[in-house]
């Protein structure tokens, strides 16, 4: 009677899933130029999702459980006409891991105000961000969706990490609506395909002892037309203040995070895209 009235629970709660995976590659390899993954570090820490929402993969993100923060997230840029002016959805947790963790069963998504025992030993809860004078922040950006239940699929808490408020709301948030607008007017009308990585560099300190408090975030994205050459890309990272991102080519975004996270090499499209210099590339205001 209890284990029915569990699942009836979960199914009531239920809104789609988001799925661990041992590849992200041949699990949904959709989202990355060629179907090579950025850099992904071998330790058992961190998990490979791809971010389900009704049977449908929005994006896929790279997990680090003992931050509880992502590494990156990877999408698509779609959105022809933007903004798309989608409605904020609330914050839930991604069970996906309590799948690995707790035996619960796979495919459910948690409301934020559901408290299950065993829940947040991998993840972030809403409870680690209240108070903590940091905000959620998407790293695939609730409007750069192309749908309405495309942004709700961002606000699952393995998307988010803390960042300064002023810097989210500002800076950020500015930088997001620019490249949006940028892959609005000079990607998608010649049909090229617009991939981004977003990712944040784990910092120095820690909100409620359980969620690391990123350094950086930082942003990439490759237009590939129909025979995968590269046509255009940028790349930004800022630090988690109120100052704005700067702007560097993929190549030397991608030499600055193996800097940051201590790794040999660190790759965002494979070397795809990484040969072009900025200075060839229209300017965006920031
Ligand atoms: C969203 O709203 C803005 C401002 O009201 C408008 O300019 C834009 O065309 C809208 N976008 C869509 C796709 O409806
Ligand atoms: C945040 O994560 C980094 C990398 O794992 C680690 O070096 C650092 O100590 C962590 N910060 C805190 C406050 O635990």
């Amino acid at each position: 009677m209890l284990l029915l009235l569990y699942v009836l629970m979960l199914s009531l709660l239920s809104g789609g899933s988001a799925k661990v995976v041992r590849d992200l590659e041949s699990e949904c390899g959709q989202f990355f130029v060629n179907g090579k993954s950025p850099t992904r570090f071998p330790e058992p820490q961190y998990r490979q999702i791809c971010q389900t929402r009704n049977n449908v993969v929005y994006y896929a993100t790279f997990y680090d459980t003992d931050n509880r923060i992502p590494v990156y997230t990877v999408y698509i840029f779609e959105v022809i006409i933007f903004p798309v002016n989608c409605s904020r959805s609330s914050w839930f947790l991604t069970d996906s891991l309590l799948q690995l963790d707790d035996n619960a069963s796979p495919n459910m998504q948690f409301k934020e105000d559901v408290k299950i025992q065993g829940v947040g030993k991998s993840q972030a809860l809403n409870e680690d961000y209240m108070k903590s004078g940091y905000d959620r922040g998407h790293l695939a950006p609730v409007y750069q969706a192309n749908s309405q239940s495309c942004a709700d699929a961002t606000f699952t808490l393995t998307n988010a990490a803390p960042p300064n408020p002023t810097f989210n709301q500002q800076p950020w948030r500015k930088l997001e609506g620019n490249i949006a607008k940028e892959l609005s007017e000079q990607c998608l009308p010649k049909r090229y395909t617009a991939y981004i990585v977003t990712g944040v560099v784990p910092g120095a300190s820690k909100i409620n002892g359980r969620v690391n408090v990123s350094s950086h975030f930082w942003t990439a994205f490759c237009c590939l037309d129909n025979n995968n050459k590269c046509q255009i890309s940028k790349a930004f990272i800022g630090e988690n203040k109120n100052i704005p991102p700067k702007e560097k080519t993929v190549k030397d975004l991608e030499t600055e995070l193996a800097n940051l996270y201590k790794v040999e090499s660190f790759e965002l499209f494979m070397k795809c895209c990484n040969h072009l210099s900025t200075k060839m590339l229209p300017i965006i205001r920031i």
